[in-house]
């Protein structure tokens, strides 16, 4: 009797250990059986696939109509001189040229209008003098640049202006206004080089 325990103890010892390196399967991509999967396997639809749970099929929805995402404000304004008046009417610049301020926008100029307007802002940038760009960029330096209001400075590079491309989906709302006043530098740099020359006198 005593034996026969000792025999099926042993038995029992290889059969568990037998059933543990059995389950430690090689194969890494198999997951082995699911026991109560609950929300394993979830219907994940890719962002330009189609979905049958929407009636227009598209997976990617467009917000809610009036509602505005955390962080931006509204900007209710077309592309066309009487909403360009409109908004330099309308808009405040939200900051004061403060050396930070103006140092992120001159980084802003750099990256996306240098190539047309120039370093000074004077309409000669690398892509039109190199006769890349045909079109000739305006000398934003200047009027009569410089006598439009901030707001449609601002309305200009959102939406852009002429033959212009609109800036608004590369650049954040807050940094558009520090270009602007980084645009008023610009002018002042100007205003100040046309005064060394006339002794005063350039308007
Ligand atoms: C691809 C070239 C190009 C780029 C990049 C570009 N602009 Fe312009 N910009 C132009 C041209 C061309 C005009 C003149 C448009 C016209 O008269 O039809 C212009 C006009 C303007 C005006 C003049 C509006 C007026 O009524 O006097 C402003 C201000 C201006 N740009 C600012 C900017 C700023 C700020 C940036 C950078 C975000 C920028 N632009 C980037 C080509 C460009």
């Amino acid at each position: 009797m005593h034996i026969v325990n000792r025999i099926s103890i042993k038995i029992l010892i290889i059969m568990l250990t037998a059933s543990i390196l059995w389950s430690c399967d090689r194969q890494k991509n198999m997951r082995g059986y699911d026991f109560i999967p609950d929300m394993v396997y979830s219907q994940a639809y890719e962002t330009y696939s189609t979905n049958p749970n929407f009636k227009d099929s598209v997976t990617m929805r467009v917000p809610v109509n009036g509602t505005v995402p955390i962080g931006y404000l509204p900007f209710r304004y077309t592309l066309d001189s009487l909403s360009r008046v409109k908004a330099g009417n309308e808009l405040v610049i939200p900051f004061l040229p403060t050396d930070d301020v103006l140092a992120r926008g001159k980084l802003i100029f750099t990256t996306f209008c240098i190539g047309c307007h120039g370093v000074l802002g004077k309409g000669d940038g690398q892509l039109y003098s190199s006769g890349l760009y045909p079109l000739k960029p305006r000398d934003i330096s200047a009027s009569p640049t410089a006598k439009l209001k901030d707001g449609q400075i601002y309305h200009t590079i959102t939406l852009g202006f002429g033959s212009m491309m609109p800036h608004g989906a590369q650049i954040r709302p807050e940094d558009r206004w520090k270009l602007v006043l980084y645009v008023r530098e610009l002018q002042k740099q100007a205003q100040v080089a046309r005064d060394t020359i006339t002794g005063g006198k350039a308007k």
